[in-house]
């Protein structure tokens, strides 16, 4: 496998081409952002942690059936994935009320859900990420009905898997975002799980303390982020 050019700059990672079209390298930088850009700063040792966590949990993912993207790890900061032509939506599920959902419905942040909750955003910085329903989603074509439902099923047995994984570790998963895409060699096939899975794109509150060991801790200036994405990696047992 060799890298070739640079395909896609995302806020966070640049997609690389390699030999194989079907074939991609996931560059993570240490780049980090927030209100869809609007909040932007380098943060060292970001990428190498993320490329670490991300690889962990989508191993784990994979070992209990929920097909992703992910191939191998490559080196610090870089891992091989198949290529996918994404469904421009994101898919939220919540176990405890935080961040948007506090503020949309005017909910403290840390209520417990007695069931988690699903939503989907449009995936548009532009517009600041909307939320949108299903019909949405299906009347203006970003993806169809056994689409939609293949989603939820896949993010809600993400949650069946990785909840336990954090609560084994002292942590509470409050929410998550989740992408999925078809394989380019597979436009027919089963959604596979894309994107990444890392402190950047859920939040993880210490069962005990409620410390926030998220993303969360750039939003609000907590200072400290990488030492608690480091702190999560080495709780939940991802080799740094
Ligand atoms: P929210 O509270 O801002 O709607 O976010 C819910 C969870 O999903 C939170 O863990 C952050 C994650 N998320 C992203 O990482 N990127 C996004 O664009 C959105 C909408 C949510
Ligand atoms: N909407 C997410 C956030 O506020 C992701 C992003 O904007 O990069 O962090």
């Amino acid at each position: 496998m060799e890298k070739r050019q640079e395909l896609y700059r995302g806020k966070a990672k640049t997609v690389y081409a390699t030999d194989d079209p079907n074939l991609l390298v996931m560059h993570y930088r240490d780049d980090t952002s927030a209100f869809d850009g609007a909040k932007v700063a380098q943060l060292a040792q970001k990428g190498e942690t993320n490329n670490k966590i991300n690889a962990f949990v989508m191993q784990k993912l994979a070992g209990t059936g929920v097909p992703t993207h992910f191939i191998r790890v490559l080196n610090e900061r870089e891992s091989l994935v198949r290529a996918l032509k994404m469904i421009p939506v994101e898919c939220v599920v919540r176990n405890v009320c935080a961040g948007s959902m506090a503020k949309r419905y005017g909910i403290p942040e840390g209520t417990l859900l007695p069931e988690p909750i699903f939503e989907f955003f449009y995936k548009s910085d532009a517009l600041h990420d909307p939320l949108v329903n299903d019909d949405h989603i299906r009347v203006l074509g970003w993806a169809t009905a056994s689409e939609i439902a293949e989603m939820k099923k896949l993010t809600h047995q993400v949650n069946a898997v990785l909840k336990p994984l954090f609560a084994d570790a002292g942590i509470d998963l409050v929410d998550y975002k989740l992408e999925f895409g078809h394989a380019k060699d597979d436009p027919n096939g089963p959604l596979l799980l894309g994107d990444e899975f890392t402190p950047d794109g859920c939040r993880l509150w210490d069962r005990s303390t409620a410390e926030k060991l998220d993303k969360d801790r750039f939003r609000r200036d907590l200072g400290n982020v990488i030492e608690k994405y480091r702190e999560v990696a080495q709780r939940i047992g991802a080799p740094l």
